[in-house]
């Protein structure tokens, strides 16, 4: 059967287990030799293009990218044809989309010919996470996944795909997760990549306050208070989150030994200041480090059971 990377929720235990394995095991560079990786962007990126072009080159492969103004999902050509014309030339597509719906749409177009991997979508950022996860083990736990437990990890600011993709992943591990954000921008259960699914293993904590949410944690990860077609709404959110900001004082309420990690974009004097980016606890570039681990991860898994 084909294997589709959509949502950590959906995976089960053990494709975690070996995700998490492949994505420090040592790799043949012949797994995809001679095949192409489609990789489709509605939305602008710069780390997940990259990790994804080199992880696939790593595997022996080659990437062809395809932006939205190439493609016009659901405006030049629905996303079905687009999908049925993909299969014919890959086995598999990565996809940064707009709307999750359309994996669902792909894969019936497909009869599940085509495997497809989310670079993120409105609900969920999947390789994101498995990369953040990684770099919290390196923090933690000497790089194991399986020995997280009890950590405690809050994400302040507005909480976004990323974030619900961060709280699933976590609280599987029986991470304690808590979401400081306000009224407006708090996690909800709607969509795919449901926050609350794994939630008992761990815990899942909502604050109104980020002192409140950061006090005594092990880290502390935001996002840009503007995603991705939220671009109207700059002045609003800033309004809005100012006291959501990862700055030196909001940091101070953490535990001493606390890292900082952010998926990037930042965008520095809005959710994080200057300081705490380029500081000694700040994780980010690790995080990127391991977006290129968990898409060749990805890859992996997909193709070791093709
Ligand atoms: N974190 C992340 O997905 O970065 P890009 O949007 O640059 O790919």
């Amino acid at each position: 059967m084909t294997r589709h990377l959509l949502t950590i929720d959906e995976l089960s235990d053990d494709d975690l287990t070996e995700l998490y394995a492949l994505a420090r095991a040592p790799f043949d560079d012949e797994l995809l030799k001679g095949q192409g990786v489609a990789l489709v962007f509605e939305r602008p990126s710069l780390r997940t293009r990259a990790s994804s072009a080199t992880a696939v080159a790593e595997l022996g492969g080659f990437a062809t990218f395809f932006s939205d103004d190439e493609i016009g999902l659901d405006r030049r050509e629905s996303a079905e044809d687009v999908a049925r014309t993909l299969s014919e030339m890959y086995a598999i597509a990565a996809l940064r989309l707009r709307r999750h719906d359309v994996f669902a749409r792909m894969r019936a177009a497909t009869n599940e010919r085509l495997a497809l991997i989310n670079l993120l979508s409105s609900d969920a950022h999947p390789t994101q996470a498995l990369a953040d996860v990684l770099t919290l083990a390196d923090e933690f736990t000497n790089g194991n996944v399986n020995e997280l437990e009890g950590l405690r990890v809050a994400y302040v600011g507005d909480a976004t795909n990323v974030t619900r993709s961060l709280a699933v992943a976590l609280t599987r591990l029986g991470v304690h997760v808590r979401v400081g954000a306000p009224a407006g921008y708090q996690l909800k259960e709607d969509g795919a990549e449901n926050p609350w699914t794994f939630a008992r293993r761990g815990s899942l904590e909502l604050f109104d306050n980020a002192v409140e949410a950061v006090d005594g944690v092990d880290a502390i990860y935001t996002d840009a208070w503007v995603s991705m077609g939220f671009e109207d709404e700059v002045a609003q959110r800033r309004l809005d989150l100012s006291s959501f900001r990862v700055d030196d004082a909001l940091v101070a309420h953490a535990a001493t030994h606390a890292v900082v990690l952010h998926c990037l974009p930042a965008h520095r004097g809005d959710e994080i200041s200057d300081n705490v980016l380029d500081s000694p606890r700040s994780r980010v570039w690790r995080q990127v480090f391991h977006r290129r681990s968990a898409m060749r991860a990805a890859l992996r898994w997909i193709k070791e059971d093709a």
